[in-house]
């Protein structure tokens, strides 16, 4: 039988293909939010597991109440909604680049935090962020319960047009929803306001309902970050990769900053076992300005981000190069379309947002 991918020692030649090589890039460097791993090591990043990891509250790497929180807090999501994800972008933050030089403001005190391992840009946060919305005011207990990042709930996701086009004799979407004297209202859960849904009046909206979804017009940024390369490797040039030492991962932060005789290891997120060897991470380009606009799989306009625009590289333990900047191919695929987090007005000029501009070549 081979050797499971993850088992301690395993010698390097189990890694014989670009699959393999995948593999083991989601079971040590991705899963610790795809699945119910302990998180990371960050003030923000450490939360309970399973139920817990929204059941119970965590505040700056500590856990700040034993009983079961029935509604959870946003900052319950944010623990794993970090970084460059759907959830951060809703509170406008982007997360900064790598390098030194990309991550101010730095302060030379020492006394600079990093709650979420890496410093972030404030943008915009998302219209109803502002006017006092939690994400359980729309993500209902029985859509996010229903398999959370495992498998899809049974009940369905909310859609914007379920509240911003109810119609009377509609059934209510949500529980915190009411009709009052014919209007739409909802109650926050957490802050117990009383906010008027606003109705769709402008013309835009029935010109191109069937052309372009809603974010199309409404989002004010989005996640643009072009060619993620990941590089699997035994010696990580120490004095080259320090001033990219904080790179979204407490594990690889610490050994990068403090090598050990035994060389690097990372640990794999499902069994907890450790194996030699890091993954070392870079972006081309991050952006948020100008969001890609393609069109989805319904035929209407929609914003990608280039999720898929991964390249994995390794090298052995003698620096020598096993893979070469393996990528998804065909490169359409690199991108994915989404629900970016940053709704606000529309604007004068969404009629420049009704055209695809989504590159059809990228670097190989
Ligand atoms: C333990 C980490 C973790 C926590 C805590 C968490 N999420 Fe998620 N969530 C994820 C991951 C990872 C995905 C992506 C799943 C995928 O595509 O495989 C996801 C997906 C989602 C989705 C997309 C639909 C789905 O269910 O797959 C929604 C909506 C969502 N989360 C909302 C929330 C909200 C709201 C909270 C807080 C009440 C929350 N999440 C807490 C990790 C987490
Ligand atoms: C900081 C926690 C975190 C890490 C680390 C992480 N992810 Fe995610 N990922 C999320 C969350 C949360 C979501 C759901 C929100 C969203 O879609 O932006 C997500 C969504 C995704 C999606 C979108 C799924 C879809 O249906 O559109 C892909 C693809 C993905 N992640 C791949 C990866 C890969 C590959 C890695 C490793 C290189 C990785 N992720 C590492 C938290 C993380
Ligand atoms: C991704 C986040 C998330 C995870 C994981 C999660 N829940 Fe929930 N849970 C919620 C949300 C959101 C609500 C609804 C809160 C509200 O309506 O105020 C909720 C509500 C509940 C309630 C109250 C239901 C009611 O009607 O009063 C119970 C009980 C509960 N969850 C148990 C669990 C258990 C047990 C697990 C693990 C199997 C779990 N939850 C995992 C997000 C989550
Ligand atoms: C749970 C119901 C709900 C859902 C779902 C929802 N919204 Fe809203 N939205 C509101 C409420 C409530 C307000 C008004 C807040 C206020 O101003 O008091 C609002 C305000 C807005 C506004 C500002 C309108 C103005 O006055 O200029 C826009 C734009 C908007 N939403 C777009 C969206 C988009 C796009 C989506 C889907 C991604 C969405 N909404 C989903 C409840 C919802
Ligand atoms: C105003 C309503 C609203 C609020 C508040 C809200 N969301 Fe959403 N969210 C939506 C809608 C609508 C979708 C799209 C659902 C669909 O079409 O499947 C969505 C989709 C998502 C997705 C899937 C994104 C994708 O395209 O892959 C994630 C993850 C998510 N929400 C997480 C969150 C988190 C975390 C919060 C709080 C920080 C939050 N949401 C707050 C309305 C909301
Ligand atoms: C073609 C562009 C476009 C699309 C697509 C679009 N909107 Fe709008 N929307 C606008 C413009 C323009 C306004 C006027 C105010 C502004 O600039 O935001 C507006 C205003 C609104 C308002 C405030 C009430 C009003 O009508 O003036 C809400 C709420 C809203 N949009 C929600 C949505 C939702 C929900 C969707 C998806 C079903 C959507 N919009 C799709 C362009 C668009």
């Amino acid at each position: 039988m081979p050797r499971q991918a993850s088992s301690p020692g395993r010698p390097h030649e189990t890694i014989a293909s670009p699959l393999d090589l995948a593999d083991d890039l989601l079971r040590r460097r991705c899963l610790r939010c795809h699945v119910y791993g302990s998180g990371d090591g960050y003030p923000e990043t450490t939360r309970g597991t399973g139920c817990a990891a929204c059941h119970l509250a965590y505040t700056n790497g500590k856990m700040t109440n034993h009983a079961f929180s029935k509604s959870p807090a946003d900052s319950q999501c944010l623990h794993c909604h970090y970084g460059n994800f759907v959830g951060a972008d809703y509170y406008g933050r982007f997360e900064h680049d790598f390098n030194q030089e990309y991550r101010t403001p730095y302060r030379t005190d020492g006394s600079e935090t990093r709650p979420y391992g890496v410093e972030f840009h404030q943008l915009t946060p998302d219209i109803h962020q502002q006017k006092g919305l939690a994400c359980i005011d729309c993500h209902s207990g029985a859509e996010l319960m229903g398999g959370h990042g495992a498998a899809k709930g049974t009940t369905p996701a909310i859609t914007c047009l379920a509240c911003h086009d109810w119609r009377k004799g509609l059934p209510l979407p949500l529980s915190n929803l009411q009709v009052e004297a014919d209007r739409l209202v909802l109650f926050t859960r957490l802050t117990s306001k009383k906010l008027v849904v606003p109705q769709l009046v402008h013309p835009a909206h029935k010109l191109y309902e069937k052309k372009a979804h809603c974010t199309v017009c409404h989002s004010q940024w989005s996640f643009n970050d072009q060619g993620t390369h990941l590089l699997r490797t035994d010696t990580p040039d120490h004095p080259a990769w320090a001033r990219l030492s904080v790179q979204g991962s407490r594990e690889v932060e610490e050994q990068l900053d403090n090598p050990t005789p035994q060389g690097p290891s990372l640990r794999d997120k499902i069994t907890g076992a450790p194996s030699p060897s890091l993954w070392l991470k870079g972006y081309e380009l991050r952006r948020w300005e100008s969001p890609l606009i393609g069109i989805g799989p319904d035929g209407r306009l929609q914003i990608f981000r280039p999720i898929l625009d991964l390249h994995l590289s390794m090298t052995d333990t003698g620096k020598k190069v096993i893979f070469d900047n393996v990528g998804v191919k065909p490169k359409q695929q690199r991108y994915l379309p989404y629900t970016p987090h940053t709704a606000g007005k529309a604007g004068a000029f969404f009629n420049e947002r009704l055209k695809p501009n989504l590159p059809t070549e990228t670097k190989p």
